[in-house]
């Protein structure tokens, strides 16, 4: 079974990008095949994975608009059992340009029906709750959040959580808030720790066990066209990841604790 995930968060810089190209790669470590769907038009998590070319790659908008079949519209990276769709700058009209269309919110789910090959789909949202990210939250069988630990993330998470359980009444009756992942957690930070014992104490078990500290590493790490996990595997940052992709594995009960 093809597990389909939509990393979610309307606010910009709050580990989403981060969060996929280093979960992806960490499970692909683990044996298992990955799609990254980089649904972002600012295509962070294309230039994070090597890909400079990002303006003449065909990728999620080309698959989007029905201009290329999906399996033509993602590539193999340099990692192994991790393959990506590029978003090309074509996605920043895309928006606008389906708006008029009847099935607007369903176009990405049909797309990947029928696509079985992989064992996960992350889908790297952009910064809004727009068609965009309504489309992947369609598309998609479960949500992650990534929450920055930071004074405004709980009114931000009520904003998520309204649009999630909204999308699921009006037209995914199967999606699913996967959990809430504590980011760019600061040790020396009082206000770190509060928020994160707030997010916990209101969303329990929904929020995971390991949170990701703020770890220079992992911001250095798209400049040199890897993720974190493949640029240096021993920083704390890309271990809070591998723990963090084995502790999403315990939950469903596909690796032993
Ligand atoms: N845990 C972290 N520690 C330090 N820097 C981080 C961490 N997570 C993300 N960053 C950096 O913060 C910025 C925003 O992260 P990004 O993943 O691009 O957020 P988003 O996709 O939500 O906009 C990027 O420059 C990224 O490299
Ligand atoms: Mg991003």
């Amino acid at each position: 079974m093809t597990k389909i995930i939509a990393v979610v968060n309307q606010k910009g810089g709050v580990g989403k990008t981060t969060t996929t190209l280093n979960l992806a790669t960490a499970f692909s470590t683990l044996g298992k095949k990955i799609l990254v769907i980089d649904f972002d038009p600012q295509g962070n998590a294309t230039t994070g994975l090597g890909y400079v070319d990002k303006n003449k790659a065909k990728g999620s908008y080309e698959a989007l608009i029905g201009d290329i079949k999906f399996q033509d519209a993602y590539q193999q990276t340099s990692i192994p059992n991790l393959y990506l769709m590029p978003a090309s700058i074509h996605l920043s009209g895309a928006e606008i340009e389906i708006v008029g269309l009847n099935d607007r919110e369903r176009l990405l789910e049909k797309c990947l029906r029928g696509i079985y090959v992989f064992d996960y789909i992350f889908i790297d949202c952009p910064p809004s709750l727009g068609l965009l990210t309504l489309n992947a939250l369609v598309a998609a069988d479960e949500v992650l959040v990534p929450l920055q630990c930071e004074f405004y993330a709980l009114e931000g998470l009520s904003q998520i959580l309204f649009t999630i359980s909204q999308v699921k009444k009006n037209f995914n009756s199967r999606l699913n808030l996967q959990g809430i992942i504590l980011t760019m957690f600061d040790n020396r930070s009082s206000l770190s720790s509060q928020v994160a014992n707030d997010v916990r104490y209101h969303l329990k078990e929904k929020v995971y066990q390991t949170h990701i500290p703020r770890n220079v590493r992992l911001a250095e790490a798209p400049s040199f066209g890897k993720p974190a996990v493949v640029y240096d595997f021993k920083c704390q940052g890309s271990q809070a990841y591998l723990q963090l992709a084995r502790e999403m594995l315990i939950r469903e009960g596909k690796l032993a604790a």
